[in-house]
């Protein structure tokens, strides 16, 4: 059954503005179901949690909702599901509770800075996993070296939101949790991209960030609730003490945490034959999102194709498990100017290091403008792809 993009296509109202928009890595469109959750939210009537009244309920059960779906998402229990802003602040929250002076932590140069500062920052001291910059492959065999008995955690991406890579992060928990370490996966680029199961992974902690796969602007961590059980992050004396509620400060953003459950809803209902209802929502979602990595590879491997033959064009890394991201450079281009020039022919794209602050350095690119980043979600069609194509063909 192929995938259905146009139905997929029509519930995002911001496509119609005429844009390809294959600018998703830095955060997707939104699809109708979201924009009324969140409005439905707001015109029903939502108080703060713990009131006498049904609004301050309401938004108790929106809450509530919210854990149940990303726990379905990726995999996990939902009174482990860390609610927050965005992954950068609560990596930053985590960090301060779970490292510091006297411990080791391994983070590496694929990674986004937001799985890298708020570790090296704890006062631990830091080892570095390198990248092939030809490949742009993070082997695994370094880790043996790296991990030892005072590690106290491991930091590593589930894929790079440039290069699209996909490192072994089970292979990589393996040799962590034999050393006693802890999984910090940062599954902000990978989570829209296919299937997540973060016990297979290995991730004690698994990041995902809802604006990243159809959702608002929110963030989540995922760990198991007995874990978090042993953590005792900063927090206001009157605050709640209870898991996960300790490692989620001020008040929530609840008519959002409401669209963060409709883009789950909306994701686990993309694959034709598995309407609502049938199956569970996990099923129905690792049916969906497996489908939606098909047809993004598909579109992926035109893509690829089209920007590796032209003479013109340097394209970054060939890692062989990936998402649908590329990275190039155009000869005789700077990054911005390319960014500019493809939007001038309604072509969405990044220019820069994107955060991956690190590897735009090993890829020797950080000082001169890093390069432009494509890439496809599930919403992106071929039409999307051959504008691009011709986009940079026109600049050889
Ligand atoms: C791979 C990756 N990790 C982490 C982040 C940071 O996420 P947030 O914006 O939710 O802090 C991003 C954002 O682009 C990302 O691409």
């Amino acid at each position: 059954m192929p995938f259905p993009i146009e139905s997929v296509r029509s519930s995002y109202p911001a496509l119609d503005d005429g844009y390809a928009y294959l600018d998703g890595a830095a955060g997707t469109q939104t699809p109708q179901p979201v924009i009324d959750a969140i409005s439905a939210a707001y015109r029903t009537g939502i108080g703060n949690v713990g009131g006498a009244f049904p609004a301050s309920d309401r938004s108790g059960a929106i809450v509530a909702a919210c854990r149940a779906a990303v726990a379905d998402l990726v995999g996990g229990h939902p009174d482990g599901v860390l609610l927050g802003p965005n992954m950068t602040t609560m990596t930053y929250r985590l960090a301060r509770a779970v490292a510091g002076p006297g411990d080791e932590v391994v983070v590496s140069r694929l990674d986004h800075d937001s799985n890298v500062r708020p570790w090296t920052q704890t006062g631990a001291t830091v080892r570095w996993a390198e990248v092939d910059p030809v490949t742009g492959e993070l082997p695994v065999e370094q880790y043996a070296d790296l991990i030892g008995p005072r590690t106290r955690l491991v930091a590593v991406t589930a894929a790079s939101n440039v290069l699209g890579t996909r490192p072994d992060v089970a292979a990589i928990a393996e040799l962590a949790h034999r050393a006693g370490a802890l999984m910090y996966v940062d599954g902000v680029h990978a989570t829209p991209h296919g299937p997540v199961d973060m016990r297979a992974l290995g991730a004690d902690f698994y990041a995902t960030s809802a604006y990243k796969w159809s959702g608002p602007h929110i963030g989540a961590v995922v760990a198991d609730p007995a874990l978090l059980e042993t953590l005792r992050p900063d927090k206001l004396a009157p605050s709640p003490d209870t898991v996960p509620e300790r490692f989620e400060t001020g008040t929530a953003a609840f008519a959002d945490l409401a669209g963060v459950t409709a883009a789950v809803d909306h994701l686990a209902a993309m694959v034709p034959g598995m309407v609502p209802g049938t199956g569970t929502r996990r099923e129905r979602l690792l049916a969906s999102m497996a489908a939606a990595e098909q047809h993004e590879l598909a579109l992926f491997a035109v893509l690829i194709e089209g920007l590796e033959t032209m003479a013109h064009v340097t394209v970054y890394g060939k890692p062989a498990r990936r998402t649908a991201t590329a990275y190039f450079n155009v000869a005789g281009h700077t990054p911005r100017q390319v960014a500019e020039h493809l939007a001038g022919l309604g072509v969405n794209v990044w220019n820069g290091h994107n955060y991956a602050w690190e590897l735009a350095g090993a890829l020797g690119i950080r000082d001169s403008g890093g390069a432009v980043r494509a890439g496809l979600v599930h919403y992106n069609d071929r039409s999307d792809v051959d504008r691009l194509l011709d986009g940079v063909a026109r600049l050889g």
